[in-house]
């Protein structure tokens, strides 16, 4: 898909996104991953800011979303409900130029799926992250369960091209095969569901 055809999808989707922030859904993962983000943070693909009733008081965010009406909507949440330090970025992170080594934590949350090349975006993530900084994931993908994993992989076509997100993607196995080095993970749902505790 076009760059700026998923775009536009996510365009669309960011009052959606504004609602799930305000449902929290997912509250309890993330709640869990973000307790240990800390110092200069980088989110990438940040949406409408669903992880920002998670994060502490004390760090600095900078937020990057290619969507321009995700960063309205999380723009507007920070200015007026959590107050968090924050920066935003216009921008796709696979082209991204940022410096390297500078944010203590870097964090994506249920976006790996919607990266083009995911395998360039963990290259980037491991170059912005400082040495003995942490790399913070929660992402979905295909499910240890077989069926499940049938069903994922038959919907796939339709879920890419109507919300933009792939189902059957391997997480565990884009990871090991990446620069980053796991040093916790958990699974839940059915194996779809993984929390990622890296180092760069
Ligand atoms: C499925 S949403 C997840 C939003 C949020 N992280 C969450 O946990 O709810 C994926 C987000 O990643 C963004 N995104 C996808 N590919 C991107 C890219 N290459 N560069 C920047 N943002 C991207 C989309 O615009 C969207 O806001």
């Amino acid at each position: 898909m076009r760059v700026e055809k998923q775009i536009h999808k996510f365009d669309k989707q960011a009052n959606m996104y504004d609602r799930k922030r305000e449902k929290r859904e997912l509250g309890e993962h993330r709640r869990h991953l973000l307790s240990s983000a800390f110092g200069k943070v980088l989110e990438l693909g940040v949406g409408a800011g669903s992880n920002l009733p998670y994060y502490r008081s004390d760090i600095e965010l900078t937020a990057v979303d290619f969507s321009p009406a995700m960063l309205e909507k999380v723009k507007l949440a920070n200015d007026t409900k959590y107050g968090l330090k924050m920066e935003y970025i216009q921008g796709d992170v696979e082209s991204l130029l940022l410096n390297e080594h500078d944010f203590d934590t870097v964090v994506s949350t249920l976006s790996l799926c919607s990266y083009r090349d995911p395998m360039k975006v963990l290259h980037n993530i491991s170059r912005w992250c400082k040495p003995g900084g942490r790399i913070l994931l929660l992402e979905h993908g295909i499910s240890s369960n077989g069926a499940i994993a049938f069903a994922q992989k038959t919907l796939d076509p339709l879920a890419y091209r109507f919300v933009g997100c792939h189902q059957n993607r391997d997480i565990m196995r884009l990871i090991a095969d990446s620069p980053l080095n796991i040093q916790k993970a958990e699974h839940h749902m059915s194996g779809m569901m993984h929390l990622i505790w890296c180092t760069p």
